[in-house]
């Protein structure tokens, strides 16, 4: 079994409700940790409700740092991943100050409040976004400009920044092991996030309706949610081991050929489910995002010795049958997905 470090560990997750974060817990709490998780309520239907997890609660704001302070102060965190983000490229043009507010304020608030409990290893997670975008074909290396065209891409490219002077000006003297993990575009059951591909089409397809689609020709690293979580825990174990190699930043994507456009994307889907049906639609409103983005794993295939393990097109038929058996047959098979990967490893 892998990750046994973090068996019988006290583990706090930031944004355990959301997609990701639901995941991790249960990644977690199937290893033995003893999970708490500090996040908004999550919606009626989200993957963390179906998932009923035995761990413990808090339903608050990150941005509350008194709460979160005695929060983390009661669950003694041997190690915080924080996840809790506002990380929606259209909401960020919608509410650049909530944006901003809680990915880098909020985001500051957690180290601050770890800081003061003491606690020793963080696993902050910002995102592939982080870079200067330059429509190039090479994959992004953790050295290159951190930029952002849109709010979202930009406060994340701040949270780089702004871990990397706390690191700095705090941590001198390694008083806690902070690192930052840049993944890409992750897919898998249980994200009914708007906006985004996967959740858009199989949302439609429950329904049998079209998705418009904005951007067909827009490249993305797309990735199974197993694999950048893999990689956090991974890196939160070398942590947990000080070893402070690794208080830097590390980036998780699919390997550099296994890149897809959104229309091929929509074709793969449609091979596990015929009803994904997708229509190319121009969007008055459109703003701006990215092109072409990839990454470059070479640190982390190199340093922490993680690697990917499913292509693209089989973490979409992975994901796609997941909602397929949750529209279907009202099946859960997130603890399959896991075993599945797992065995891989
Ligand atoms: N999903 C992706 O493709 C992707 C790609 C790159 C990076 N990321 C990053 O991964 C992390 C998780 O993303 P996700 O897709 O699971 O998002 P999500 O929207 O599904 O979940 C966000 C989580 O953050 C919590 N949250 C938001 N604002 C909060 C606040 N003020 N106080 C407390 N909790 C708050 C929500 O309650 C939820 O639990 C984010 O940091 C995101 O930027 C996601």
């Amino acid at each position: 079994m892998k990750h046994q470090l973090y068996k019988n560990k006290n583990v706090f997750i930031t944004g355990h409700t959301g997609f990701k974060g639901s995941w991790l817990a249960m990644w977690l709490h199937s290893i033995g940790a003893n999970v708490t998780g500090y996040s908004l309520k999550p919606d009626e239907l989200s993957h963390f409700n179906l998932l009923n997890l035995p761990i413990k609660n808090y339903f608050e704001d990150i941005n509350d740092e008194a709460t979160l302070t005695k929060a983390i102060k009661e669950s003694k965190p041997d190690i915080i991943f924080h996840l809790a983000a506002q990380p929606l490229v259209r909401d960020s043009y919608d509410d650049p100050i909530t944006t901003y507010n809680t990915n880098v304020i909020g985001t500051l608030k957690v180290y601050m409040a770890a800081m003061k409990n003491n606690v020793g290893a963080l696993v902050s997670i910002t995102t592939d976004k982080v870079y200067e975008n330059n429509e190039w074909h090479w994959g992004y290396r953790e050295n290159d400009q951190l930029g952002g065209h849109d709010p979202y891409s930009s406060s994340k490219a701040c949270v780089e920044l702004m871990t990397d002077s706390f690191r700095k000006s705090f941590l001198g003297d390694f008083k806690m092991y902070l690192a930052t993990a840049r993944a890409g575009n992750v897919i898998g059951g249980g994200d009914w996030a708007k906006d985004r591909l996967i959740p858009d089409l199989v949302r439609n397809a429950s329904q049998d309706k079209t998705t418009p689609i904005r951007n067909p020709k827009s490249v993305r690293p797309w990735q199974h949610v197993l694999e950048p979580l893999h990689g956090y825990l991974m890196l939160g174990e070398k942590l947990l081991e000080k070893d402070k190699s690794f208080c830097t930043s590390f980036n998780f994507g699919p390997e550099s050929h296994d890149v897809a456009s959104v229309d091929e994307m929509v074709a793969l889907s449609k091979q596990s489910w015929p009803q994904v049906d997708a229509k190319f639609t121009v969007d008055p409103d459109q703003k701006h995002e990215a092109g072409l983005l990839k990454l470059d794993i070479t640190k982390a295939r190199e340093q922490l010795k993680w690697k990917p393990v499913w292509q693209s097109s089989q973490a979409t038929a992975m994901t796609i049958n997941w909602y397929k058996d949750f529209y279907k047959n009202k099946k859960i098979s997130t603890q399959q997905n896991l075993e599945e990967f797992i065995a891989l490893l």
